[in-house]
C-alpha cells in the first residue's frame, strides 16, 4: 500500500488477547502505523485514548450491550468528534448498527476481522473517505486455457505495466499460485522464497513480518509471492491459506497480479470471485479457442455472473494460413469476452526468459508490450498515443530544417 508521511498512532482498545495479536499483525510493519494496545475493556477507560494522541482509535465492544455503548458515547463526547472511531463488535444486529451509525463512528468491523479490512478501515479513518478508492486495492487474475499460452509471460508484463503504471501506479505484487510448476521467480531471475510448508498447518501464522520474508523483491520494486518448484511433489493447499495469503497481500498491495495454473483446485473458485479483473490466455487454434469457450462457461457456471472473464488472445496474427483461423472467426466464437489480441514475437519473449528480465527491458516499444497496454490499461495506452504523433511530427520538422 502507498504510504506517505509518517506514522499515524492508532489506539486499540481490547480485551480479546487474540484479536489484539491479529491486529498487531496486521499493522505491523507497515509504515503508516504506529499501534498503542491498551488491554482493557471499554467500561474501565478513563482518559487514555486522550493522552494518547492518536490518529485513530479502534474499539473492541460488544455493541449490543447499553452499557458499553454509552462508554463509548462518553469516549466519542470527550474526543469531541475529532478522532475517528473503528468499532470492532462480535455481536451484531440492526439496533446496534443504528446506534453506531448516529454516533458517527468512522467504521464498524464485525469479528473475525480479515487483516484486510482491518488495514482498509485504519487507512480510510486517519485519510478519510477520499482515500477509499485508491485505498482499495485491485485483483487481476490470470487463468490459461491450455499449457504454454503465455500466461505467465503476459501476468508479469502486467505487473511490471501496473507497477509503473501512472495512474494505477504504486505498490504491485504477483502471487504465482502454481504451487508445483510455478515460473514467475524464475523469468525474472529471482529466488522463490515462499515456503508453504512454515505455515500449512497454521495459517493465523503468516503476518505482514512472515510475508515480508518469504516475498522476492525485483530489482524495479516489483513483489513476487512464489514458492521454490518441486516437481516430483503433488501437493495440495487446503482454500484457508490461498485465502489468508491473498488477503494479506491485497492489504499491502495497490495492485495484486495472480498467475493461476491450469488445473482448477477447489480454492480457484474463491480467487475467481475475489478478483477484479480476470483474464483468461489463450492461442489462435480450434481446439485452444473452444477449450476457451468451455472455460468461459464453467467460470459462469461455477462462479456466477459477478466475474466477466476477458480473453486475450496471445500470439495473435492478422492473417493466418489460407485454411487457418481469421479475426473475424475469434469475434464470432469469444463474443465480446475477446478483450485483444498479443502479437507473436518469439524473439523477444524467448530473449527475456533466457536473461531473466522484463520485456521492456529488452524493447519498450516492442509490440506485444502496446498491445497488453491496450488491453490493460486502455485509458493510459489512448493518452500515450497522440504523443507518438507528436514526436513523429518533431522528426519531420527536424528533417525539413536540416535540409533547409
Ligand atoms: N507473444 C508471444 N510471442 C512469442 N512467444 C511467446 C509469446 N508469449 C509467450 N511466448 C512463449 O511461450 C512460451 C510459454 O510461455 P509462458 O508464459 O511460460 O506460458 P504459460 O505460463 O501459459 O505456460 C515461452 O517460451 C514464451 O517465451
Ligand atoms: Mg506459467
Amino acid at each position: 500500500m502507498a504510504t506517505t508521511g509518517k506514522a499515524k498512532r492508532i489506539v486499540l482498545v481490547s480485551q480479546d488477547k487474540a484479536f489484539v495479536q491479529e491486529t498487531k499483525a496486521a499493522l505491523a510493519a507497515s509504515d503508516a502505523f504506529d499501534l498503542v494496545a491498551i488491554e482493557r475493556g471499554v467500561l474501565d477507560l478513563r482518559g487514555e485514548i486522550q493522552e494518547a494522541d492518536c490518529g485513530a482509535a479502534i474499539i473492541d465492544m460488544d455493541a449490543a450491550r447499553l452499557d458499553q455503548v454509552e462508554a463509548l458515547q462518553r469516549i466519542i463526547r470527550r474526543l469531541e468528534g475529532k478522532t475517528p472511531i473503528i468499532v470492532a463488535t462480535q455481536e451484531f444486529n440492526a439496533a446496534a448498527v443504528r446506534i453506531l451509525v448516529q454516533l458517527q463512528v468512522a467504521d464498524f468491523l464485525v469479528k473475525p476481522v480479515s487483516t484486510a479490512d482491518l488495514v482498509r478501515s485504519c487507512l480510510r479513518a486517519l485519510h478519510g473517505p477520499g482515500r477509499e478508492e485508491n485505498a482499495e486495492s485491485q485483483i487481476y487474475a490470470f487463468m490459461p486455457a491450455a499449457g504454454g499460452v503465455g500466461n505467465t509471460t503476459l501476468a508479469l508484463q502486467t505487473a511490471f505495466q501496473l507497477h509503473h503504471s501512472l495512474t494505477r501506479g504504486a505498490a504491485t505484487c504477483v502471487v504465482d499460485l502454481n504451487f508445483q510448476q510455478g515460473a514467475c521467480a524464475e523469468y525474472l531471475d529471482l529466488e522463490p522464497r515462499f515456503d508453504i510448508a512454515e505455515i500449512e498447518n497454521q495459517p493465523e501464522r503468516l503476518d505482514r513480518q512472515l510475508l515480508d520474508v518469504m516475498l522476492s523483491k525485483h530489482a524495479s520494486g516489483l513483489c513476487v509471492l512464489a514458492a521454490p518448484t518441486r516437481p516430483s511433489e503433488m501437493r495440495t493447499f487446503n482454500t484457508e491459506i490461498v485465502v489468508r495469503m491473498l488477503d494479506l497481500v491485497s492489504a499491502y498491495f495497490d495492485n495484486v497480479v495472480i498467475d493461476l495454473p491450469r488445473t482448477w483446485f477447489p480454492w480457484t473458485e474463491t480467487v475467481l470471485l475475489g478478483s477484479n479483473k480476470l483474464y483468461l490466455v489463450t492461442e489462435m487454434t480450434v481446439p485452444c479457442l473452444r477449450h476457451t469457450q468451455r472455460l468461459i462457461q464453467a467460470i459462469y457456471d461455477t462462479v456466477g455472473r459477478e466475474v466477466k472473464p476477458n480473453v486475450i488472445v496471445n500470439r495473435f496474427e492478422q492473417k493466418m494460413f489460407e485454411s487457418g483461423i481469421r479475426q473475424a472467426d475469434v469475434q464470432e466464437i469469444l463474443g465480446d469476452h475477446f478483450a485483444g489480441g498479443i502479437a507473436n514475437n518469439y524473439k523477444l519473449v524467448r530473449e527475456a526468459v533466457d536473461r531473466g528480465v522484463p520485456l521492456h527491458e529488452i524493447d519498450a516499444n516492442a509490440n506485444v508490450i502496446a498491445d497488453l497496454r491496450r488491453i490493460i490499461l486502455p485509458e493510459e495506452a489512448a493518452a500515450a498515443a497522440p504523443k507518438k504523433a507528436r514526436s513523429l511530427f518533431g522528426l519531420g520538422s527536424g528533417l525539413l530544417r536540416k535540409r533547409a
